[in-house]
């Protein structure tokens, strides 16, 4: 078929034009075009191919989108060897790396110039462009032998088909890095779940399996990313003696490099770019393991050789790692606040990013069943930065023999009553209630939390103890402890218990949203309590409250309505909430009006700052609040008084300036009498 001098130069042109955007969008990260207008450019070039095959050529980007499946893969023999590197693992091994090179090099003192980069955790591959086309690509393999793959990596956008530029070289060989960024991971594996697929227990593993499907129309549906290091075998061509250079040189011919490629100069300024790279880690868009290091001169590169498999003018200089594998010993259920049971691995302890590990989190049974984790499998735990340790994936290669699934307990572990799903729910819930140790602790632990009734020096590990004891079996037990009890406790001295009392009697006097915030309904939150006691203004009229009604409050649905109707149907809460009240819990009313005698702070505002002895400043604001007080957060003219506790801060010379009084914690708290 002929094909017409025009049809044939519009393809031309669209080939380009879209190449182009895709080397904006891909390698310059700076696209001019919208997504739309892609597309529109796409279809035509594929229109034109449709109607003349012989317009589909090799650099035509509508090859990316794969085509039909090969049963095998082609060997490819790497004229050049890919070799590997040598790892540092500390600061010493670098010196040792430098030494190294000036021993075989003969160089005493020169400065030696290194390229250093991050070290792309995915899979290396060799792309080989013959008269400026992408004509061969192939996997590392052994470093000697590897597989064609040149289909799937067509399908790589930010993979050139067709080198930029004029003077294209005969031949040229680059190679690089094979990844899939953290986001798009994220992506594919909820996809992956969704449809049944596999699902890859990391970045790595999903790149290395998405580069070796045999069907590259599903390659080009894998989120591949490539990033070049470096150059094979090469004809006609001028090359830099600079490895820096050259890799400038791939940059203008359309290849993507890393954005953090540097030439330092010394082995300090390798540790330095190492530690610099270390602390952007954790916000990279993708995973690296570890910093590369290359001798930039080629000449000397060349001077010092390799061994075996790696050369010795480049080392990995490696992060401790985030990711190891363990032994899953057993799986434990914890029970939190509102009774869910989730899922906890005990593992055979083992170091993570140097910290040791012998907890990590399964999520939940659903992450469990979905990833087909059972007991006395080979899992990966992950932990990065400040977040849990958490199970990955098992290793399924490494399951020898069938093993166990863990099973939810029928009863609660820690107080044997049922365990129920609700419908609809991911979690599996006790229904002990506060008749539940772990609940109970959970809930006692709320309750005395700072946003809740912010009980000072009530600790965590102190309410454990307390309830292990028997001591306390609700939130109300609190206020019936007394001193005796107190200072009897394990490293518990007069004087902190002392400051306990006074901090529970400072307790008492709170507000009706941080009383309801702290009996710890199920998803009911600061915001929600707010609501809740503007809309109701007592706790009776909330007690009283039918579901219908509680949904006319912002934002309470039906499922928030269902929960605080329920906690309050139950006895035992409302017995709580009644103790609590005998032992002087109060707040003052926030709906109904309070007769102007009953507030005698009325019209005053107050600005408080410092720190006051067994008071915090939001403690101190609701006692002015309930005299009818205002209290404001920054000193103007209409302050009445600025209540200064120890180390004020520069509120008190504003007050100063303004000839506004300054009240101590004595003089406040004769304001309050
Ligand atoms: S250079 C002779 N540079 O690490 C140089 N490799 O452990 C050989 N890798 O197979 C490779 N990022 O898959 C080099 N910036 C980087 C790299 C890098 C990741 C991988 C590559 C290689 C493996 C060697």
């Amino acid at each position: 078929m002929m094909v017409p001098k025009a049809i044939q130069a519009d393809a031309k042109v669209l080939r380009e034009e879209i190449n182009a955007h895709n080397h904006r969008y891909y390698v310059l990260d700076d696209p001019q075009i919208t997504d739309q207008a892609y597309d529109r450019l796409f279809r035509q070039l594929q229109k034109l191919e449709a109607d003349y095959p012989v317009l589909q050529t090799a650099d035509s980007p509508t090859q990316r989108v794969g085509s039909t499946p090969a049963t095998h893969f082609e060997s490819v023999q790497h004229e050049m060897q890919m070799l590997s590197l040598d790892n540092a693992f500390d600061e010493a091994e670098m010196f040792a790396f430098e030494k190294r090179l000036r021993d075989r090099s003969q160089l005493e003192s020169e400065t030696l110039y290194f390229t250093a980069e991050p070290k792309l955790d995915g899979l290396a591959i060799s792309l080989l462009y013959e008269q400026g086309l992408l004509t061969r690509a192939a996997t590392r393999g052994d470093g000697n032998t590897g597989e064609n793959i040149t289909a799937n990596a067509k399908t790589i956008a930010s993979i050139p088909l067709k080198l930029r530029g004029k003077d294209v070289p005969k031949r040229l060989e680059v190679r690089g890095e094979v990844y899939i960024k953290h986001a798009d991971f994220d992506l594919l594996n909820q996809q992956q779940g969704e449809s049944g697929g596999r699902v890859f227990a990391n970045p790595r593993n999903a790149a290395a399996g998405s580069l070796r499907l045999l069907d590259s129309r599903i390659t080009a549906s894998r989120p591949l990313t490539f990033c070049s290091y470096g150059i094979g075998t090469t004809k006609d061509v001028d090359l830099s003696n600079s490895h820096f250079q050259r890799m400038l040189m791939l940059k203008k011919m359309g290849f993507p490099i890393s954005p953090f490629i540097e030439c330092v100069s010394g082995v300090e300024a390798c540790i330095e770019y190492y530690r610099s790279v270390m602390k952007k880690r954790e916000d990279l868009s993708f995973e690296i393991d570890g910093v590369v290091f290359k001798l930039d001169d080629i000449q000397l590169q060349e001077k010092v050789g390799f061994v075996s498999r790696a050369p010795r003018w480049a080392i990995a200089y490696k992060f401790p790692a985030q990711e190891v594998m363990t032994t899953l010993l057993d799986v434990d259920f914890q029970v939190g606040r509102t009774g869910a049971l989730t899922p906890v691995a005990r593992l055979e302890p083992v170091a993570v990013g140097g910290v040791k590990v012998s907890n990590a989190t399964l999520h939940n049974m659903d992450e469990i069943m979905r990833k087909d984790i059972r007991i006395g499998d080979v899992v990966i735990i992950r932990r990065a930065g400040d977040v849990i340790p958490e199970v990955v994936a098992p290793v399924s290669n490494k399951r020898k023999q069938d093993l166990r699934q863990p099973q939810m307990p029928t009863h609660c572990p820690v107080c044997n009553s049922e365990v129920v799903r609700s419908e609809g729910q991911a979690a599996y819930r006790c229904t002990g209630g506060l008749v539940c140790d772990a609940q109970r602790k959970e809930a006692i632990k709320h309750f005395a939390s700072r946003k809740a009734m912010d009980i000072d020096g009530l600790g965590n590990k102190l309410i454990e103890q307390m309830v292990d004891l028997d001591m306390i079996h609700s939130p109300a037990d609190l206020y019936h402890l007394d001193l005796p009890q107190l200072s009897g406790l394990e490293r518990m001295a007069e004087k902190s218990a002392n400051n306990l009392l006074s901090a529970l009697q400072n307790s008492r006097l709170t507000t009706l949203a941080k009383f309801i915030y702290a009996l710890g309904i199920r998803e009911v939150g600061e915001a929600t309590a707010e609501a809740l006691s503007a809309y109701f203004g007592s706790i009776e009229t909330l007690q009283k409250a039918d579901i219908e009604t509680m949904q006319q409050v912002e934002d309470v649905g039906p499922v928030v309505a269902e929960n605080v109707f329920h906690f309050f149907q139950q006895q035992k809460n409302r017995l709580i909430i009644e103790d609590l009240i005998g032992q002087g819990v109060n707040w003052p009313d926030p709906e109904v009006e309070i007769a102007a005698d009953k507030q005698p702070l009325l019209g005053r505002t107050y600005v408080i700052t410092g720190t006051l002895e067994g008071l915090s400043r939001d403690q101190a604001a609701t006692q002015l609040k309930a005299l009818g007080a205002k209290v404001s957060g920054s000193v103007s003219s209409k302050t009445s008084a600025v209540i200064a506790g120890e180390k004020p801060g520069s509120k008190v010379t504003k007050a100063e300036s303004l000839g506004i009084d300054i009240l101590d914690q004595a003089a406040y708290e004769a304001l309050l009498k």
